[in-house]
């Protein structure tokens, strides 16, 4: 497992994190991780994944996979393929890519079995205790409404990251990762100081004019 507090990067599907623009980013993620000493992990669209993976020295995650065998399936990717291709994890239920419990379920068992890491998105306290019954590697809280947006769950919603932390203790010891909004280090201290194990990011590094100097920054808050 990782080496805590860590920092996942998800480069969604922004120009900024595909393709060549991925590889960029991933550098820069490796170079920072190495410089400071931190865990800093991509996660990436499947695609660039297959592309990036053995140029990336850093852990790197799917970004979705799909609750399926191999089988007759259109248009999906399972845990297998992901794992054959490189991938250390998977994100599951983020909430531009919600699920079903049991799909969930069937994904966290699957990646166990695969020895992958799961991470398992929650969108507020309640569902974040509901999600620690399945004990996935890592649960993530997300207000959905401040995703994407210059305002962190860090300062607009500090109780929600104490009660989603209550809430999944009381359930197993399970690290706990909060995200939305995390723009910068004091945003990633005050998650950390409320009880949070790491952060989830996307538009404050992917879309940052400066990604290295953005990913110090943040880092600056785990020191
Ligand atoms: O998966 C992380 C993401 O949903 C947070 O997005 O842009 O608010 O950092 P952002």
């Amino acid at each position: 497992m990782w080496k805590l507090p860590v920092i996942v990067v998800n480069f969604k599907l922004y120009t900024q994190g595909s393709g060549k623009k991925a590889l960029d980013l991933i550098k820069t993620m490796e170079r920072v991780g190495e410089e400071r000493g931190v865990t800093l992990v991509a996660a990436l669209n499947p695609l660039d994944l297959g592309a990036l993976r053995k140029d990336a020295h850093i852990p790197v995650i799917i970004q979705h996979a799909d609750a399926v065998e191999f089988g007759a399936f259109t248009g999906r990717i399972n845990l297998e393929v992901a794992k054959e291709r490189g991938a250390d994890g998977v994100l599951v239920n983020h909430s531009e890519r919600r699920l079903t419990i049991a799909d969930i379920d069937y994904l966290v068992e699957r990646a166990k079995k695969l020895n992958m890491v799961s991470l398992v998105c929650a969108n507020n306290p309640r569902v974040s205790g509901a999600l620690a019954f399945l004990r996935p590697d890592f649960i993530a809280m997300e207000p959905p409404e401040l995703i994407g947006g210059d305002i962190s769950v860090s300062k607009a919603k500090p109780e929600a990251i104490t009660q989603t932390i209550e809430a999944v203790k009381s359930v197993a010891d399970i690290p706990v990762l909060v995200g939305a909004g995390i723009k910068s280090g004091e945003d990633v201290k005050r998650a950390l100081e409320l009880g949070a194990q790491g952060v989830l990011v996307a538009s404050g590094i992917v879309k940052a004019r400066n990604p290295y100097e953005a990913l110090n920054d943040l880092v600056d808050g785990m020191m």
